[in-house]
């Protein structure tokens, strides 16, 4: 595995890439979808992800960023050996660094898997219907802004609601608003707290997000 740190004076950030490009050269020539994934903490979804597309020859996770420099997401893209760019909040707004990445890598599709900031206009621009989130609750309840990861499980324990569940969506201009492409529920019981819905809710992911993103691009 080589690693690449590329210095602040010629990509205007600190940015790190972990590259194995003999993989990505191999994986290109054969004109796969080339997806990116955003994550801004665990990433145990993005793991899921990239080990569910393993050789896959039509769908190629082949990206990964994050806007913190402390994600574990970080620790899991060089364990899986996948390009990983960390950037600051001003530079996904500047926009420079993503669309240099974005050109580099050849990315068709993104998916946003646990990531917390608003995706920009200029990137939703560029991927008209082609950037989904997964979203840890049943939408349009337990959405909008600050509703992620334990706030959404606290809120759907205090709610009452007898079930919650998973929803993919695109991306939109707005937080959890996008037309919706597919949910799943899961049973919600009185003695249930946040981390038990929230185990019930990461194992729908595990099952489902890559099954859907495969039916969507294949
Ligand atoms: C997931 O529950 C996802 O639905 C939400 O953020 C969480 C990310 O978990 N958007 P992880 O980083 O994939 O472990």
């Amino acid at each position: 595995m080589l690693i690449h740190k590329f210095d602040s004076h010629k990509c205007g950030a600190s940015k790190q890439v972990f590259c194995n490009f003999a993989a990505n050269l191999k994986t290109m020539s054969k004109s796969p979808v080339n997806i990116a994934l955003f994550a801004s903490g665990n990433g145990s979804n993005v793991q899921n992800i990239v080990e569910f597309f393993h050789n896959n020859p039509v769908i190629n996770p082949n990206l990964i960023f994050t806007n913190k420099a402390d994600a574990f997401v970080i620790e899991r893209a060089k364990n899986l050996n996948i390009p990983c760019i960390v950037f600051k909040p001003s530079e996904l707004r500047d926009g420079q660094i993503i669309r240099e990445a974005i050109q580099e890598f050849q990315i068709d599709f993104i998916v946003l898997a646990g990531f917390l900031l608003k995706i920009p206009d200029y990137l939703i621009e560029l991927f008209p219907q082609k950037i989904i989130n997964i979203h840890p609750a049943l939408l349009p309840k337990f959405g909008g802004k600050g509703m992620y990861g334990d706030f959404v499980h606290q809120a759907v324990k205090d709610s009452g609601d007898t079930e919650t569940g998973i929803t993919v969506h695109y991306v939109n201009r707005e937080y959890d608003e996008g037309q919706i492409i597919f949910q799943k529920k899961v049973p919600v019981l009185a003695s249930d707290s946040p981390d038990d819905i929230a185990q019930k809710v990461h194992a729908l992911e595990y099952e489902y997000f890559p099954k859907v993103i495969k039916d969507l691009l294949t």
